[in-house]
């Protein structure tokens, strides 16, 4: 397993620097939670470790260096994300979703002989993130949350170690908040898994770890005690630092 390096990291837009210089170290295996209030860059980091953004720094993941790279070889070394919207083929069923998912990486050739019978990687992640029974389902069919389900499930057909998910619960149900969260955890056993939410309940129950940014710098890491623990954070989730009930901060509504 590996970890995820980034230091220095910086993004600009016409001026405007989202990310400014940005260390941020990731175990491998750990469940990151990435936490701030709208703006702080947390998207713009992820688009710049995806290759999305043009970004300067260091961004490492296990050996090998990311920055700089194309979109598709970043996705080649084992990094993948979700995003804000779901990105899934709604006309298409689950199953074709994970199986041009698992596609990707391979030849026409070897799509066609595969056709006939499930490859074993899909039926792995069918399971894991828990729609096999809907596997024939057209994809437009399925909730709000198994649509999420599918987007990580086409992630874990595609082998990804690092697996970045944007707000994976906004809009979900209590009961698909806490599948979630137990998905995650399964998931980070075999992967590193970073985390951006704003849902505050959520990132209590299932963190591992957090990192607070704020205009798109670290304001605060650690455990989530620790987090909640540190007069910086209050004052940025609540305006002012709180002396009562130092661990209840606050919830963003979307
Ligand atoms: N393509 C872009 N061009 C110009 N500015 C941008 C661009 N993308 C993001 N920004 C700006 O960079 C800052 C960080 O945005 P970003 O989307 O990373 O925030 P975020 O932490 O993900 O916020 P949210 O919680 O609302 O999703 C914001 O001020 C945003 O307006
Ligand atoms: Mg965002």
């Amino acid at each position: 397993m590996s970890g995820l390096e980034i230091r220095g990291l910086r993004v600009s837009f016409d001026g405007f620097t989202a990310v400014d210089g940005v260390d941020l170290d990731v175990r491998a295996g750990d469940l990151r939670f990435l936490i701030g209030p709208n703006g702080a860059g947390k998207t713009t980091l992820v688009d710049a470790v995806t290759g999305l953004v043009k970004a300067r720094g260091s961004v490492r993941f296990g050996d090998e260096e990311l920055l700089g790279r194309s979109v598709h070889r970043i996705a080649r070394s084992g990094v993948g994300r979700t995003f804000q919207t779901a990105t899934v083929f709604e006309e298409l069923t689950v199953l074709q979703n994970l199986d041009i998912a698992a596609g990707a990486g391979r030849g026409a050739w070897t799509m066609l002989r595969r056709r006939t019978s499930v490859p074993e990687e899909v039926a792995t992640a069918l399971d894991t993130v828990g729609l096999a029974e809907l596997a024939d389902s057209p994809a437009g069919t399925l909730a709000h949350g198994q649509k999420q389900w599918l987007e990580i499930g086409m992630l874990l057909v595609q082998d990804v170690r690092l697996l970045l998910l944007d707000e994976p619960v906004a809009g979900m149900s209590h009961d698909e908040r806490q599948a979630t969260g137990e998905l995650l955890r399964r998931i980070s056993e075999e992967r590193t898994v970073v985390v951006i939410e704003h849902d505050m309940d959520f990132m209590r129950s299932f963190a591992r770890s957090v990192s607070v940014l704020h205009a798109g710098r670290v304001l605060s890491e650690g455990t989530v005690a620790e987090v909640q623990a540190d007069p910086k954070v209050q004052e940025v989730y609540l305006g002012h630092a709180a002396t009562e009930d130092a661990g209840d901060l606050a919830v963003r509504e979307a």
